[in-house]
């Protein structure tokens, strides 16, 4: 354990540009993506399919795996920078310090071996534990998820859990080594409401207890209104617009933030149409020069199709020539 407190930042992911070099050109699906978090914070992050939402969480992690690379940036873990350290003591950070929650949770779980052998090696890899030991560790992280019979799940194997269980036995070992930060990649959005806001009240418990921080990646904005201290609205691989849920749900600055709220169901008038957002986002082969939701912008003038608008202060900072 460090001596960090509540407030401390814990992770600052700086200018991070993560590329896949493919036949059909180099794709740039996360572009210059900037954001701090800080220890006991929750940070959603938002934007729609192919943003680079995921592909930054496993930038995070050290999941890129050629043809994909980082190309530039740093992501600083306690000051250390993840982009200089080779894979062996990526390993040894990976579980120990940020650990990551995927939306299927047989990304995590191997289907061949019980439960307990899986915590058993998470926490010999990170913590100098013996068979016991670990299984005892592994009772109490079951029954902090909210898993009964803890001890006899232990020697269940993947498929004898429903989804939700499962979900929470990735959560449990998420949490075993008692990382710093935790990325967790829509892990919800395959469950049913009432095991989903069990969930999310379950992983934002533990995580103000452990004093970590977490980024929660989801498409669902009353999820972050009801999870999260501040949400990063991600568009075309860069954060446009970051700051307090309230500031930024409440009142929104860039023009694809307002779009983005107003086509969710809940604020249209029953039987209405929901307002669109026009056109697409550009591919990541295609990156416009200047910013790039301005092709879909009723706002934008010359200069946003030849200038990127830079991203303010790290507390709020919205990426765009003319905010509301
Ligand atoms: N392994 C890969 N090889 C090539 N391109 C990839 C790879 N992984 C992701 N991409 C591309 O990167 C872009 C961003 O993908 P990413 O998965 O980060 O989006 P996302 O915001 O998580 O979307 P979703 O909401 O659908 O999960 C997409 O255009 C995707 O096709
Ligand atoms: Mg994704």
């Amino acid at each position: 354990m460090t001596s960090a407190a509540i407030g401390d930042v814990v992770l600052e992911v700086d200018n991070l540009s993560t590329v896949f070099e493919l036949k059909a050109g180099v794709a740039r699906p996360v572009n210059g993506v900037n954001f701090q978090l800080r220890r006991g914070e929750i940070l959603g992050v938002v934007g729609e399919s192919g943003s680079g939402k995921s592909v930054t969480g496993l930038s995070i992690l050290g999941l890129i795996d050629p043809p994909g690379r980082i190309e530039s940036g740093a992501i600083r873990l306690n000051g250390l920078d993840l982009t200089k350290i080779d894979e062996s003591e990526m390993r040894r950070h990976r579980g120990r310090s940020v650990s990551m929650i995927f939306q299927d949770p047989m990304t995590t779980l191997n289907p061949v071996l019980t439960i307990g052998r899986q915590f058993f090696d998470v926490l010999r890899a990170h913590r100098n534990v013996g068979r016991e030991e670990a299984m005892t560790i592994a009772e109490g992280a079951l029954e902090r998820v909210g898993i009964p019979a803890p001890r006899l799940r232990l020697s269940s194997y993947p498929h004898e859990l429903s989804g939700g269980m499962r979900q929470r036995v990735c959560i449990a070992i998420a949490l075993a080594c008692g990382p710093d930060v935790i990325i967790a990649d829509e892990p919800t959005t395959a469950l049913d409401v009432t095991i989903q806001s069990q969930i999310l009240n379950l992983v934002q418990t533990l995580v103000r207890q452990n004093d970590a921080a977490l980024v929660w990646i989801t498409h669902d904005l009353s999820v972050v209104a009801g999870l999260c201290d501040r949400v990063a609205v991600m568009y075309a691989g860069r954060i446009v617009e970051i700051g307090s849920v309230k500031e930024v749900l409440d009142r929104p600055r860039h023009p694809y933030t307002i779009g983005l709220i107003n086509s969710i169901p809940g604020d249209a008038p029953p039987g209405g149409r929901l307002s669109q957002i026009p056109g697409g986002p550009p591919s990541p082969f295609r990156l416009p020069p200047g910013c790039a939701f301005a092709p879909r912008c009723a706002k934008a003038a010359t200069i946003c199709e030849t200038n990127p608008p830079s991203l303010g202060g790290p507390e709020y900072s919205v990426r765009c020539h003319f905010p509301a």
